[in-house]
């Protein structure tokens, strides 16, 4: 069984405020069918661990270093993110590809560091839109699948999550047609495990989850805009939770 699982990437967005208000509209109801996790900006992680520690939401991290630790000024290791008893941590998101050059080998490290801590990987991966153009899809999308795939061992690779976002549909208001996205989870899936939580990413919101949810090979969402207003992210929930969970 795959669980369906929801994660709000706030990316440098939110503030305590916005923390205690998601807290308060997710806390008013249980949920069972369906994984939730916040991945706010690093500073906000002890406050969200006091505020659900006792709860069924999990939260986690949008990075975390390569290295173990040392003389890495402004990084995170792994191991400080699992002190605070992140459940996952978000590695290689389009953003931090981009405007911090991260690498393939520098993804697959990260990988290592967050499953070595006992941190489940949200792993993300996608084409831009000059690649979809040209037909690259499926090339640029198995190769950064595979670079951490293949790095790791069966036990490990159990445990990675991915979230395919190609990258013209992030923050555009132009997600991707669904069929179109469930070809691409398909080819992830035959690179992964049939147990592997295969996440959508780019503009899902509570107009186009279901029709994401519904497609054989979409396990769940990677949320960022729509993650940021508490009641778009709960009537988010109450769609998926109504569809739950897919039985393989
Ligand atoms: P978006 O972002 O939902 O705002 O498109 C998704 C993401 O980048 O994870």
């Amino acid at each position: 069984m795959r669980k369906t699982l929801l994660v709000a990437n706030w990316k440098m967005n939110g503030s305590l405020d916005l923390l205690s208000q998601m807290h308060e509209a997710l806390l008013a109801k249980s949920y069972s069918g369906v994984g939730i996790a916040i991945c706010p900006p690093f500073i906000f992680l002890p406050q969200t661990q006091n505020l659900f520690k006792d709860s069924q939401i999990a939260y986690g991290a949008q990075d975390v270093s390569d290295q173990d630790n040392g003389a890495y000024t402004g990084q995170i290791s792994a191991k400080m993110l699992s002190q605070l008893a992140c459940d996952y941590v978000i590695i290689g998101h389009s953003e931090r590809r981009q405007y911090c050059g991260e690498t393939d080998k520098i993804i697959a490290a990260k990988c290592q560091r967050a499953l070595d801590a006992g941190l489940v990987p949200i792993l993300c991966v996608g084409e831009n839109a000059t690649q979809k153009q040209n037909g690259e899809t499926e090339a640029i999308v198995l190769s950064q699948v595979r670079s951490v795939v293949d790095s790791l061992t069966t036990e490990q690779l159990e445990k990675l999550v991915i979230a395919y976002e190609p990258i013209w549909a992030i923050g555009t208001g132009l997600a991707a047609n669904p069929l179109d996205a469930n070809k691409v989870h398909e080819l992830i899936r035959k690179a992964s495990l049939q147990t592997t939580r295969i996440l959508y990413g780019g503009s899902a919101n509570a107009e186009n989850i279901r029709e994401f949810l519904m497609q054989p090979n979409i396990d769940g969402a990677l949320i960022g805009g729509a993650a940021l207003k508490p009641e778009v992210f709960v009537q988010m929930i109450n769609i998926s939770e109504a569809l739950c969970t897919k039985v393989y």
